[in-house]
């Protein structure tokens, strides 16, 4: 572990790269944060000790935000922009002599995939693979977080658009695994990939996981996955534009047919990172039941 590490961590107002930044700070490393909000750069400064404006729509905000830096962690949001903002970016590194690109992917065991989103994060793997950049790709199934969506637990029914298992990984692990492999390095991490899909369980089991752990009754309800666009898109509910929701139809749509089954299936190297296990769907229940409680009763 070099103690010249300067990574800059993207997305920290967001829900991952917050708890990225959050561990790096537990764990006393030296760390940027960026955004692309001028307004929160004191806050955040504040907050993790220095932080750097980056707007990543546009790439002139680069070369300033990565001096002196030695990592990114590389994250996005629900768009198609993440290809450019990508692709900049990881140019920008190259130029600007970053070792280490640390890039949140997604749960993409198999190339065959149609499903946009996956093949945005498979096609930004690539260009990352080739840059002479040293390279970490994390691959998260679905995010345990997404149960303290409103639209998917509303009244503690769990809404859900396939009856099959889905592979569930809890933010806890993604994050503090993402902060060490960056404190790390590229002289441990460069050219892996890791895997977090923890707990697979289908609809039922994670209404019983979610009732056990809360004490609360929860029932799972499978919807047609054509609804999908209709209810994510909502616009009080949703940062997601309409060709990511399409990709989640795409994605129940192809798992309920069991071409996709790879995505209920158990693969997760939070042990080999952090050497821990990693946590259940029912220990994350338990973590966050107050928070589920409240969408519960809402
Ligand atoms: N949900 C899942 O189950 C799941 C599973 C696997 C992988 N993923 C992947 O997770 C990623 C999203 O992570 P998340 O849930 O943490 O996202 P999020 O909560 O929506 O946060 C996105 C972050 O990116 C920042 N950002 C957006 N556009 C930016 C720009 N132009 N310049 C600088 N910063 C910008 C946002 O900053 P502001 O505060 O300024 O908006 C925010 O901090 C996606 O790539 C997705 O494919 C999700």
């Amino acid at each position: 572990m070099s103690n010249s590490n300067n990574p800059l961590v993207l997305g920290a107002t967001g829900q991952v790269g917050k708890l990225v930044a959050m561990n790096l700070r537990s764990r006393g490393a030296n760390f940027l944060v960026g955004t692309r909000r001028k307004t929160d750069l004191e806050a955040l400064a504040e907050q993790y000790g220095a932080s750097r404006y980056i707007d990543l729509d546009d790439p002139r905000t680069f070369d300033e935000a990565l001096k002196d830096v030695t990592g990114v962690f590389l994250i996005n949001g629900y768009t198609v922009d993440m290809l450019v903002q990508s692709k900049t970016l990881i140019d920008a590194a190259s130029r600007n002599g970053v070792s280490h690109i640390v890039h949140l992917g997604a749960f993409t065991r198999e190339h065959d995939t149609y499903l946009p989103v996956f093949a945005w994060h498979q096609m930004i793997e690539t260009y990352l693979r080739d840059s002479g950049v040293a390279w970490t790709n994390l691959h998260p199934n679905m995010f345990m977080q997404n149960l303290l969506a409103l639209w998917r637990v509303n009244g503690g029914r769990y809404s859900v658009y396939t009856s099959k298992p889905i592979g569930f990984a809890a933010l806890e692990d993604v994050a503090e695994a993402a902060a060490v492999i960056l404190m790390e390095g590229p002289e441990k991490h460069h050219g892996r990939d890791y895997w977090f899909s923890a707990d697979a369980l289908d609809p039922q089991q994670v209404a019983e996981t979610l009732t056990a752990a809360t004490g609360y009754k929860f029932t799972a309800e499978v919807r047609d996955h054509e609804l999908l666009l209709k209810e994510m898109v909502l616009p009080a509910v949703s940062t997601f534009e309409s060709a990511y929701a399409k990709g989640g139809i795409e994605l129940f749509r192809e798992v309920e047919h069991g071409r996709m089954a790879y995505i209920g299936s158990v693969a997760d190297d939070t042990k080999r990172i952090l050497g821990r296990e990693p946590l259940m769907l029912r220990d994350w229940a338990k973590l966050h039941a107050d928070e589920l409680l409240e969408i519960a009763s809402s």
